[in-house]
């Protein structure tokens, strides 16, 4: 058929068993865009080493123009007989220039120089697109952290009382990771934009005197490979976008468990928005937090894109082996599910509603003030080796008449050691304990309303 790129030297076509195994059209079609782009990148070199005349390369770039319109409007689709996108598009441009003119642009390049190239392209513009998605994440966050400046809220270390610490202080903590995430997609992509593969042929160059520099530019690239074997084999960038897409995922997961959680009528620290929120078939008061289970949920599916995608390249030899075909399926799944997934999240969490007095009544409950009776004594001049062991047998004397550090008397402090004089209650308020952290990364307003400056300041800059 007209889509086979090979069959000079067989005597047979492939058997119907082969073709259904070998085709990939099914999902790189979607590549279709960046191979025309490509094409005429391509077309442009041919013509500039002279293997192209003036009015052939007309020809052709009317042609690969003609046919991105099919493709956009969808009457360009792939048949049955294409192996793949390189194929299909090589087909359709011989029905709409001619055999002779379109014959002539596969010079010099090679399935394996194009598709690496056009996997880089189409991986760039999408890592774009989801870095997009995480900052307005990363916003929605600290929109609610300004919403809630103020509040406080039990910080947990082991999913315990740990200490009082600001309701926008702990919402912070999920906007920073995701602030390096989009750094991560960044760094991901300065690392990608000067090694262009065009140009790399099969695996060993080209030797029509194209330039391959010409085609990086045109292609959005800063250079070109510097090694053509390097430029068909090598799939890090692949690996590493599938990383950094899975910690994507996993960072969203932390959250979601969080909201999970947050939402238990044991908890009850949020409610879900009703637009962002699902009910039960059979159960009529239900309204479950679906979409940061699927969070949860899909970051699974990030991570075994990773680790499959790993697997495939692990001791495969150089160049080009057609295992590396293996390479899209799941980075193209990955950027797809974080692409539906981020936008639900994002506004999942923007109309989240906080129960703010109800943690504010926790925040003190379960001793989460006794470091503070602890460093109060280290002020005083106790070593903290002692002032920790003092505030645990308050702990202990708590605990036995079941009242909470704040409801010990003078004498009952007195009792415990002589001094725990009455100056300690200074620090027995969620206020006072959350105010008196104000080193630098600290949870005190002061501070938590630097850092959300600083987050903001970070995440303009991206
Ligand atoms: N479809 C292949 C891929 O996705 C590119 C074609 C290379 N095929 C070949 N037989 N050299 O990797």
């Amino acid at each position: 058929n007209s889509g086979s790129l090979w069959g000079g030297r067989f005597a047979t076509g492939p058997s119907p068993e082969l073709v259904a195994l070998s085709r990939s059209t099914h999902f790189d079609w979607r590549l279709a865009h960046h191979d025309l782009a490509g094409s005429r990148a391509h077309a442009r070199v041919l013509h500039a080493a002279g293997l192209l005349d003036d009015s052939e390369l007309d020809g052709l770039l009317g042609g690969l123009d003609e046919l991105d319109r099919r493709v956009a409007s969808g009457e360009l689709l792939p048949q049955p007989g294409d192996e793949d996108v390189h194929g299909a598009l090589e087909g359709a441009l011989l029905e709409v220039v001619g055999p002779e003119l379109g014959g002539k642009l596969r010079a010099g390049r090679s399935r394996n120089d194009q598709i690496a190239t056009l996997f880089k392209v189409f991986l760039r513009d999408h890592a774009r697109l989801v870095a997009g998605h995480v900052l307005d994440l990363a916003e929605a966050i600290a929109d609610q952290a300004e919403r809630h400046l103020g509040a406080v809220m039990p910080g947990r270390t082991h999913l315990q009382h740990a200490q009082p610490v600001l309701l926008s202080h702990h919402l912070l903590a999920h906007a920073w990771p995701l602030a390096r995430d989009v750094a991560r997609l960044r760094d991901w992509d300065a690392r990608v934009a000067p090694e262009s593969p065009y140009g790399s042929g099969a695996l060993a160059g080209s030797s029509l005197g194209l330039d391959p520099e010409a085609v990086a530019h045109e292609l959005g690239f800063t250079g070109s490979v510097a090694n053509s074997i390097d430029g068909t084999a090598a799939r890090d960038f692949v690996a590493e976008l599938a990383f950094v897409l899975a910690m994507v995922g996993v960072d969203v997961s932390r959250q979601a468990e969080e909201i999970i959680v947050w939402a238990t009528r044991e908890f009850a620290f949020v409610t879900l928005d009703d637009g962002y929120s699902t009910g039960s078939s059979i159960m009529p008061q239900k309204k479950n937090p679906d979409i940061a289970e699927l969070a949860r949920g899909k970051s699974g599916r990030l991570i075994g894109n990773l680790a499959g995608l790993l697997a495939t390249l692990k001791a495969l030899p150089l160049a080009y082996n057609r295992d590396l075909q293996e390479d899209k399926e799941p980075v193209f799944d990955s950027v797809d599910t974080l692409e539906v997934l981020l936008p639900a999240f994002t506004g999942q969490v923007a109309t989240l509603r906080f129960d703010t007095e109800r943690m504010a009544e926790l925040a003190p409950q379960g001793f989460s003030l006794a470091t503070d009776v602890a460093e109060w004594l280290v002020r005083e001049g106790v070593p903290f080796r002692e002032a920790h062991e003092l505030s645990g047998a308050c702990v202990r004397r708590c605990e036995q008449l079941g009242i909470g550090l704040e409801d010990l008397t003078d004498e009952q402090y007195a009792a415990i050691d002589p001094r725990l004089t009455p100056g300690v209650r200074a620090v027995l308020t969620v206020e006072g304990s959350v105010s008196s952290r104000d080193g630098r990364g600290g949870t005190a307003p002061v501070r938590v309303a630097e850092q959300l400056a600083e987050l903001r300041a970070v995440l303009a800059e991206h």
